[in-house]
């Protein structure tokens, strides 16, 4: 579906992880090197994709049922693929996405316990959206729970529909990405997100060093 000689990283974990902080000390670091970035984020990106995020993310805990989130999640990426992700990558640019495909799976395949969707039907969605294409990297941002809790309470933005879920709904999800950090050794690398931003950023910045350049 793309063409592409620019790179796709994406950053995933729970909430309060330290995702949106360290893509953009990654972005400030590959500008300083010369390098085109486009920042962007799941769901939204693009103006369809962002239309979608305000229906997904305001409003009431119950508003949607896992599978609706699924579809509605599924029709974003596709929008903010087609429109922005893919010509950003065919004119060679690094595209640094804040949550994609794996928050999909760790929220709605995994968190929702027995109402979870399964996983088979989240790939298939994943392919119709998306086809083949894959991250290049993928930074999975893992700290317990309450302290992710705890940095996004003190962050004095709304709370969103997803943060409003109970304790359990969280630490499901951060057992999600550990699963599939395991199950996907090549794309994701785990890192460790209760250490300092200024340590993580380091690492991140040697990982894209050794895989990347
Ligand atoms: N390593 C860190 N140590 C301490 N505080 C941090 C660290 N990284 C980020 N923070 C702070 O914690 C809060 C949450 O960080 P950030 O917004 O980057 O997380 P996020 O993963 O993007 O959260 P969300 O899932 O809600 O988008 C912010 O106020 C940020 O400044
Ligand atoms: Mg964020």
């Amino acid at each position: 579906m793309t063409d592409s000689k620019g790179f796709f990283l994406t950053f995933e974990g729970g909430e309060g992880a330290g995702k949106s902080t360290q893509i953009s000390l990654l972005r400030d670091f590959l500008a300083s090197k010369g390098i085109d970035v486009v920042l962007t984020r799941e769901p939204g990106g693009s103006a369809g994709a962002e239309a979608i995020r305000e229906l997904l993310l305001n409003g009431a805990e119950d508003k949607w049922d896992p599978v609706s989130e699924v579809l509605l999640f599924s029709a974003a990426r596709r929008n903010h693929l087609q429109t922005k992700v893919f010509p950003a990558l065919s004119a060679g640019k690094w595209v640094l996405c804040d949550r994609f495909a794996d928050s999909t799976m760790a929220y709605q395949g995994y968190a929702y316990g027995e109402k979870s969707v399964p996983l088979s039907d989240i790939e298939a969605l994943y392919k119709i959206a998306a086809g083949d294409f894959q991250p290049d990297l993928t930074f999975i941002l893992d700290i317990p729970v309450e302290e992710g809790l705890k940095r996004v309470e003190a962050r004095s933005e709304a709370i969103t529909r997803f943060e409003q879920m109970k304790l359990d709904f969280h630490k499901k999800l951060r057992s999600a990405y550990v699963n599939i950090a395991d199950a996907n050794p090549e794309r994701c690398v785990l890192i460790n997100a209760a250490d300092t931003k200024e340590r993580i950023h380091e690492r991140i910045v040697s990982l894209v060093m050794q895989r990347l350049f």
